[in-house]
């Protein structure tokens, strides 16, 4: 049972302090917003929101491997005038990233999908919607009109995916990840120290003590509607408690061609390391591919996206938008993708900071530093448009004598 039901004197009682807006003035770059949430966070969102999968190789990799890469800018070129704006799936979009899906958002703040759905209309970027979110398909629609995607997940019941899909149909969304590399849900050894239990914490001595310490986070937590998982399954199945074990391992390809059968819009394959595999995804009709390793969460030991991606673009040829993601803290992260021939980003922590440290306002306050970040980093290179990122600005330190270009 939840604490909520057995404290119904939570509801009429004077929240704390507000989700704080003014402490944002003093973020000036994502980890600055970072350092904020952490700071409202217990422990166990805390770990879920960081953390990653085994030793947390791929997790530091994925950082790492931008520290690795140099801009060779050129001087000079009068970019007075920077045009950030490009075309994702078809669509006209005035900055070249998106939201990443995100299980679980209102554990970070209980606003969760509808704060981060407002934000990307107020930028007019897609925000693509986890199968397992908090907030429904169709409550999710109502709060924006900026494109949205839905995330898929497909597991033993295919029946859920096929009515997630007619839902989100239903509800104007206009494209699908359908997400590879999540088979089965991998060891998170820093989520088990941390006690986590998802959706909702358990109820221990050290939860309680800890949600003390986080006043504003344990109100809104404790006051708000317990989060449950309205996408997916029959009602009475909605709130299950433990999300790891929905994972059983009955992936294949075949769900592609099965899924490419359901939905006549975009579909991108999101988990791709290998070029064999975009071309795969090609061959199987798809529009795109996701380069990701989860931001680190699923098999460690895997490669920083960064690195694999102009492999992946050039197996990809015109036959696929490439979009790439995991690490991506700075603009200048964003504009080095895009130089390696990527379409487009999408950023997961780098908003779900924002959310957590201010809700709405927060993950405003995170796109816009990444479209300052990207503006700077372009003008910088002496680039105007997307389109003239290109590889000849880019090299890599370890091989000096190698630049992309
Ligand atoms: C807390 C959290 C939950 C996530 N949940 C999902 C999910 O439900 N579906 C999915 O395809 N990816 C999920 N991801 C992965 C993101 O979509 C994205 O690939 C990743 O966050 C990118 O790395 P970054 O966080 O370093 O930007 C999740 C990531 C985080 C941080």
């Amino acid at each position: 049972m939840q604490l909520r039901e057995t404290l119904p004197l939570l509801r009429v009682a004077r929240p704390p302090a507000p989700y704080g807006a003014r402490r944002l003035a003093r973020c000036h770059s994502i980890e600055d917003v970072a350092r904020q949430a952490r700071r409202r966070l217990p422990l166990g969102a805390r770990a879920y929101l960081d953390g990653g999968g085994g030793d947390e190789y791929t997790l530091r990799r994925n950082r790492a491997a931008f520290d690795e890469l140099e801009f060779l800018p050129a001087m000079a070129r009068d970019a007075a005038r920077v045009e950030t704006s490009t075309t994702l799936l078809g669509r006209r979009t005035p900055l070249p990233f998106a939201l990443a899906p995100i299980g679980s958002p209102r554990m970070f703040h209980h606003e969760g999908e509808r704060a981060v759905a407002r934000a990307a209309r107020h930028a007019g970027i897609p925000y693509a919607l986890s199968t397992l979110a908090t907030t429904s398909i169709e409550d999710v629609a109502a709060e924006t009109d900026t494109p949205l995607w839905y995330q898929v997940y497909v597991w033993g019941d295919r029946g859920e995916a096929k009515e997630a899909l007619a839902r989100a149909r239903a509800a104007g969304f206009t494209a699908l990840l359908f997400t590879g590399d999540t088979a089965v849900r991998s060891d998170r050894t820093r989520e088990r120290h941390a006690g986590l239990n998802l959706p909702s914490p358990r109820l221990r001595l050290r939860t309680l003590l800890d949600g003390a310490l986080r006043p504003s986070w344990s109100w809104h937590f404790l006051t708000s509607e317990t989060i449950s998982f309205p996408n997916i399954g029959p009602p009475d199945r909605r709130s299950r408690e433990k999300m790891p074990h929905m994972f059983d391992g009955t992936l294949r390809w075949e769900d592609l061609d099965w899924i490419r059968e359901l939905w006549d819009g975009p579909i991108l394959l999101k988990g791709v390391l290998r070029p064999d595999e975009a071309v795969r995804a090609a061959d199987a009709g798809l529009d795109g591919v996701v380069v990701s390793n989860h931001g680190g969460r699923q098999l460690d030991h895997v490669p920083a996206t960064i690195d694999v991606l102009p492999g992946i673009v050039d197996a990809a040829g015109d036959r696929l938008e490439v979009l790439v993601d995991s690490g991506f803290r700075r603009g200048s992260d964003i504009a080095a993708a895009l130089a390696l021939g990527a379409r487009g980003v999408l950023v997961g922590r780098a908003h779900l900071y924002g959310l957590a440290a201010a809700g709405e306002a927060g993950v405003r306050h995170c796109i816009d530093i990444l479209a300052d970040e990207l503006r700077t980093t372009m003008a910088l290179c002496g680039v105007r448009t997307v389109a003239e990122l290109d590889r000849s600005l880019i090299r890599q330190r370890a091989r000096a004598d190698v630049s992309y270009g």
